[in-house]
C-alpha cells in the first residue's frame, strides 16, 4: 500500500530510513520554508540579522512557547541539546563533595559533557543502574531515588532515552526532586513532536528539546527552557554583545522588555538564524497534517514492529508498552555494531543504528511518518539473510 507521507519528506526513497531519531527527517513544505528565510534574510542581512531578528526570534519563541506551554520569556534556542546543556553545566557551581544522580542510559555525549565538569570540580557522576527489562514506573521510580542522599545536588534525566528508547516518568522525577530541594535538568531531546510536552506541569528547573527530531523542522533546531528563578545564573557559553549590557541588544525595543537570561544567549556571533525561524511553519505544518494522530498511528506500528523483531531475534522485550513510544530497542548478538550497520547500508540499502550500550548490543528503529509495517518485513528478511548475526 501506497504510503502517502512517504513523498513529503526529502528522504532518498530509494532507502528504508528507520532512524528518525538521530537527526531526524524535514518535510517538503519545513524545508521550503527554511530556503524562503534564507533568501529573505539575504535580501538585506543588516536590516535583518541587526535589527529585525529579535522580533522574528520572538515570534518563534512564542509558538513554540504555545507548543510546549511555558513563557516565551524562558526559552532560547539553541542548534542542539548538546550546546544548550553545556551552556547550563558549565555554569553550575559544584563542589567535590557534590553528586549528580543519573541512569545508566542517557546520551554519552552528555555523559562526557558530565564527566569533563566532574574532573574539573572533584563532583561524581553516579549512574544510577535501571535493569532491563523495565516493568513499571513504581520499579523505575525505586531504583532511581535509592540513589538520592544528603550530597545529591542534581538530577539530570532524559525524558526519552538515546540508547534504549524508553519514556522515562520524568514528571515523577521532577517532583521528587522538588521536594528534595535538588536542581532538576531533563533532557528532552526525543520529546518535542514525539509525545506530549507541558513544561508548565512537569515544572523543572531546566529542560531541553530539539526541535530538528520528531517536530521534523530544519537540522540545528532545539531550545533551552529555564526557570524564571534560576536564569540569572546561567552563564553564556559565548561571552557575545548582550554580556554586560544593561539595555536589551535588541535596539528597536524598549527596556521594559530587557531580560539578562535572552541577552545572553540569543545573540552569539553571527549565524544563520533561518531554521529557528521556520518553527511557526513547522508547528503549522504539524497542525495542519493531524500530526496527533499521525504520530499516535506510528506508536501502534511501532509496538506491533517490536513484538514482530523481538520474535524474530528470539529476545524479550527490554519495557513494558507504557514506555515505548516512536522507538523500539531490541537485543541482539553481533561482534561489531559499525560491521553491522554497513551490510544494513550496503546489501539492504537500510539505515538503522546498532548501539552497544551495557556490555550488549541494541538495534534501535524509529518509526515516522514515512515509514510502514512493509519497512519492518524488509527487516526482518535482512536479518534472517544475514549470517553475521
Ligand atoms: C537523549 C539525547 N540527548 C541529547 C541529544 C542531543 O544530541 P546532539 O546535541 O549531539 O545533537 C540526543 C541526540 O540524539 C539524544 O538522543
Amino acid at each position: 500500500m501506497n504510503n502517502p507521507y512517504k513523498s513529503l519528506f526529502l528522504l532518498d526513497q530509494k532507502l528504508i530510513h528507520l532512524n528518525h531519531g538521530s537527526f531526524g527527517a524535514c518535510p517538503r513544505p519545513i524545508f521550503d520554508s527554511l530556503i524562503s528565510w534564507q533568501k529573505k534574510l539575504e535580501l538585506n542581512p543588516v536590516k535583518h540579522l541587526a535589527f529585525d531578528i529579535f522580533k522574528y526570534l520572538e515570534n518563534s519563541r512564542y509558538e513554540l512557547s504555545k507548543y510546549i506551554n511555558c513563557n516565551k520569556e524562558d526559552i532560547v534556542f539553541f542548534p542542539n541539546p548538546s550546546t544548550a546543556l553545556n551552556t547550563v553545566i558549565k555554569s553550575l557551581e559544584l563542589k567535590p563533595e557534590d553528586e549528580i544522580l543519573t541512569t545508566n542510559h542517557e546520551y554519552g555525549a552528555l555523559d562526557k559533557t558530565w564527566n569533563f565538569i566532574c574532573k574539573k570540580t572533584g563532583a561524581k557522576y553516579i549512574k544510577q543502574n535501571i535493569k532491563l527489562p523495565l516493568k513499571s514506573k513504581k520499579d523505575f521510580i525505586n531504583t532511581f531515588i535509592n540513589g538520592i542522599n544528603k550530597k545529591t545536588k542534581v538530577i539530570f534525566i532524559s525524558h526519552i532515552t538515546s540508547p534504549t528508547g524508553l519514556i522515562f516518568p520524568v514528571k515523577e522525577i521532577c517532583e521528587i526532586a522538588k521536594e528534595n530541594n535538588i536542581f532538576c535538568i531533563i533532557d528532552g531531546a526525543h520529546v518535542p513532536g514525539h509525545i506530549n510536552l507541558d513544561i508548565k506541569e512537569l515544572d523543572p528547573d531546566i529542560y531541553t528539546g530539539a526541535c530538528h527530531k520528531w517536530m521534523c523542522a530544519p537540522k540545528g533546531t532545539s531550545f533551552l527552557y529555564a526557570k524564571k528563578e534560576i536564569q540569572d545564573f546561567i552563564d553564556p557559553l559565548v561571552i557575545s554583545w548582550g554580556y554586560d549590557n544593561d539595555k536589551p541588544i535588541d535596539l528597536l525595543s524598549d527596556i521594559s522588555s530587557y531580560s539578562k537570561y535572552l541577552n545572553y544567549h540569543q545573540w552569539q556571533g553571527t549565524n544563520d538564524p533561518s531554521s529557528y525561524l521556520t518553527i511557526p511553519d513547522v508547528i503549522k505544518f504539524l497542525d495542519e497534517n493531524n500530526w496527533y494522530k499521525v504520530s499516535e498511528k506510528c506508536k501502534k506500528i511501532n509496538i506491533e514492529a517490536r513484538e514482530m523483531v523481538n520474535k524474530h531475534l528470539n529476545q524479550d522485550p527490554i519495557s513494558s508498552e507504557e514506555f515505548i513510544g516512536q522507538m523500539s530497542s531490541i537485543k541482539i548478538k553481533c561482534k561489531d555494531t559499525f560491521e553491522l550497520q554497513k551490510i544494513f547500508y550496503e546489501n539492504y540499502k537500510m539505515i538503522i543504528p546498532v548501539i552497544e550500550w551495557e556490555n550488549s548490543t541494541l538495534l534501535r528503529f524509529s518509526i515516522q511518518a514515512y515509514n510502514s509495517m512493509e519497512d519492518i518485513e524488509k527487516l526482518i528478511f535482512a536479518l534472517k539473510k544475514i549470517k553475521y548475526i
